[in-house]
């Protein structure tokens, strides 16, 4: 089903009549389509989840092509990332012709459906916006952390569940919490792997976050463990450029601090929940997915 996802984002492109735009897209890295196969598993018996999954795909990739250029990231997915090989012109250009063309099909849909899904295209913007905000400085602040993840990632997960449910005529409210819960959990599983993957592993910069400026919750419980002079030494690594015995002593102190560990188990819990909440459902499907989300490789 997922192929039929893909081929229904290539008709869409198609139909743009425009071949500078249609290979761009081609040359686009796929990544995990967490958020098509949402759709899929939600909306099964729908003939229009492939669209509805094509749509929220599209505004994904927009978001990541523009993200990208936010970022300064040269790679994405394993690849050169589109503002590193075309130019940052380019790829937002790219984002806004997906996106508003994600858009332009979302109209077909119920307008709770469409609503669900832009209102959260509003709060991954602002949480965006929060995300570069947050960066400017070390930040120990653990509720604008957790409020900006949820606006950044989780509200788009959050929505596409509700709106699968509402496209299947099952419970959007349960669906929702399932795809917050999922999208929180997504993203603290991420900040972990980024201190501790390999950079072939995560097809992009190893220990990245700190020097981007990100003080992701791995860090915040760091904060949290250290002493004065620990707290002072790691706000002085943030948002630059680290050493290796910098990068060691962080992750030496992840591990036995229990900071890594902690934020594991927030993770944990968050998709439990949300697994506990799928199986009262039936769909053991989608409590899969949660589980092989957390225990993603270490
Ligand atoms: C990745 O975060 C970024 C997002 C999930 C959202 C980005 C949202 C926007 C740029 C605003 C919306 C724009 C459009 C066109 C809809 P990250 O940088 O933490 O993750 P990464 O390591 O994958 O880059
Ligand atoms: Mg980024």
């Amino acid at each position: 089903m997922l192929e039929a996802v893909e081929a229904k984002m290539r008709e869409f492109i198609a139909e743009l009549e425009n071949e500078e735009i249609a290979k761009l897209f081609e040359a686009l890295p796929h990544g995990k389509r967490l958020r098509a196969k949402l759709v899929l598993k939600v909306a099964r018996q729908s003939p229009e989840a492939v669209a509805l999954a094509a749509v929220i795909e599209m505004i994904h990739a927009a978001s990541l092509l523009h993200d990208d250029v936010i970022d300064d990231a040269t790679t994405r997915r394993g690849v050169p990332s589109m503002n590193a090989t075309e130019g940052s012109k380019q790829a937002i250009m790219m984002g806004d012709i997906l996106y508003s063309k994600g858009f332009e099909e979302l109209t077909a849909f119920d307008r709770a459906i469409a609503a669900t899904v832009a209102r959260a295209v509003t709060q991954l913007s602002i949480g965006e916006l929060m995300d570069v905000r947050l960066g400017d400085r070390f930040n120990p602040d653990i509720d604008a952390y957790m409020q900006m993840i949820y606006q950044k990632t989780a509200a788009l997960i959050e929505a596409t569940a509700a709106a699968a449910a509402l496209l299947a005529g099952k419970d959007a409210k349960i669906y929702a919490i399932y795809g917050k819960n999922l999208g929180i959990a997504f993203q603290i599983i991420d900040d972990i792997l980024d201190i501790t993957q390999t950079s072939e592993q995560l097809g992009k910069p190893a220990m990245h976050d700190l020097e981007e400026g990100k003080t992701t919750l791995p860090y915040i419980y760091l904060h949290e463990a250290l002493d004065e002079a620990g707290r002072e030494k790691l706000a002085a690594m943030h948002g630059r450029k680290l050493g290796e015995e910098e990068k060691n002593w962080i992750k030496m102190m992840m591990e036995e601090t229990g900071a890594l560990r902690k934020a594991y188990l927030h993770a944990r819990e968050l998709g439990e929940e949300a697994a506990a909440l799928m199986e009262g459902e039936r769909e053991e499907s989608l409590a899969e997915i949660v589980t092989a989300m957390i225990e993603r490789d270490f």
